[in-house]
């Protein structure tokens, strides 16, 4: 399943968003023009879905809806966010549609209480919020029935999945020296810092299914590295080996603290886009990949999703990476702040960028310029 199309309504930087969303998405635009707020719209879906979840633990884990709602907004409107979900791309009507709007509750502790809460199944809607039993004990309105399973039986499919979603933005520090870095950590580990866990955790024939794929790819990307393994140290910890070629007869191994910024992080990224079949948002795969390895990502993202089915989005400033001939035009949001908030648009919609992609141009040479500030040259003259 994918999301098809998202509308959002006064959701941080945006004030208004209705795009349609691809199997790929690749979310392109400057510094704070809103990707990973973009991306942040998907992940409080997933939170209200998840176990442990809901509405008032996403709100808070985000500061309040007063952090959420768009600064931009005169007065104080609704925060909405609505998804069309589809089998994938190709499917013209929407198998499922679900949409929320958000406001605060007037007195009190200033909790966030639904202002409606719609689902359709097809042209069938099931769910209209507030009924009559919302009315009749208007607590009620502080919980979706996404994360209530009684209420949610006619559309498990929708919580099941949003709650499947996996967001990435791997940090090579982190999945090195996971316990340098203590503290509680994140619900959903989305910096990799208990990667190696989820490695081990893997039943084994996946597992070493799974490394035996990244070692090939590993093998091309890096070609020095010769195998690649799961091993135990003595205190039973997990650690990644790999098997380099040396100058010397009787290859040397190395454990993943060893490994470099980019190994590390071309391991994290290939697990994770073998692992599931959930919807995957990835921040900026290129940090630390080289340019020949980078420019390889949009196939090897559609080869393999193609495979699983499975949608990914994601947030790049790389013109390696955007250089790719297969990109479609449809496939790129480009996002550009306004004085009333980010605006985003498929690139293949914005004529002069639509000219030149017919011409034979690719979306880095076509599109990314545009993302850069229009006053970047006064930049050098900062003192
Ligand atoms: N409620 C809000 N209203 C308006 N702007 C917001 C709101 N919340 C965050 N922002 C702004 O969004 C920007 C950050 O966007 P972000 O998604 O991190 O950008 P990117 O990932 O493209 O670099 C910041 O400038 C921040 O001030
Ligand atoms: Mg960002």
């Amino acid at each position: 399943m994918i999301i098809s199309h998202i509308t959002l309504k006064n959701w941080r930087n945006f004030r208004s968003v209705d795009v349609d969303l691809r199997d790929r998405v690749f979310l392109v635009g400057s510094n704070a023009s809103g990707k990973s707020n973009f991306l942040d719209a998907l992940r409080f879906l997933r939170d209200l879905a998840k176990d442990g979840g809901g509405l008032q633990k996403a709100v808070r884990d985000r500061g309040g809806l007063s952090k959420i709602r768009c600064l931009y907004a005169r007065r104080y409107p609704d925060v909405e966010i609505e998804v069309h979900l589809s089998e994938n791309e190709l499917q013209t009507a929407p198998t499922w549609r679900y949409a929320i709007g958000l406001k605060q509750k007037k007195g009190g502790q200033n909790e966030p209480v639904l202002s409606y809460e719609r689902v359709w199944k097809g042209d069938k809607q099931l769910i209209d919020r507030p009924n009559t039993e919302d009315k009749r004990d208007v607590l009620r309105l502080t919980q979706t029935y996404l994360e209530q399973i009684n209420a949610n039986a006619e559309f498990r499919k929708i919580p099941k999945f949003l709650e499947s979603t996996l967001y990435l933005h791997l940090v090579p520090q982190l999945l090195r020296y996971p316990e340098a870095f203590s503290g509680a950590g994140i619900q959903g580990d989305p910096f990799g810092r208990n990667f190696l866990e989820r490695v081990t955790k893997t039943p084994e024939k996946t597992r070493r299914s799974r490394l035996k794929k990244i070692e090939d790819a590993l093998r091309i990307a890096v070609p020095q590295l010769k195998q690649l393994t799961d091993v135990k140290d003595e205190m039973g910890i997990p650690h990644l080996e790999a098997v380099y070629e040396h100058w010397r007869p009787g290859a040397g191994k190395q454990r993943e603290d060893q490994f470099s910024d980019g190994t590390l992080r071309l391991i994290g990224l290939l697990w994770s886009l073998l692992e599931s079949d959930s919807l995957l948002l990835l921040e900026e795969p290129e940090l630390s990949l080289n340019a020949g390895i980078t420019s390889k990502l949009p196939s090897l993202i559609y080869r393999l999703q193609k495979a699983k089915k499975r949608q990914i989005m994601l947030s790049t400033h790389s013109a390696d990476l955007l250089s790719d001939e297969g990109i479609g035009g449809e496939e790129v949001l480009l996002m550009t702040p306004t004085a009333e908030g980010t605006k985003v648009e498929p690139v293949s919609l914005i004529k002069d960028i639509k000219l030149l992609l017919e011409g034979g141009l690719s979306i880095a040479d076509a599109a990314l310029p545009l993302t850069v500030p229009p006053a970047i040259d006064k930049l050098i003259l900062v003192k």
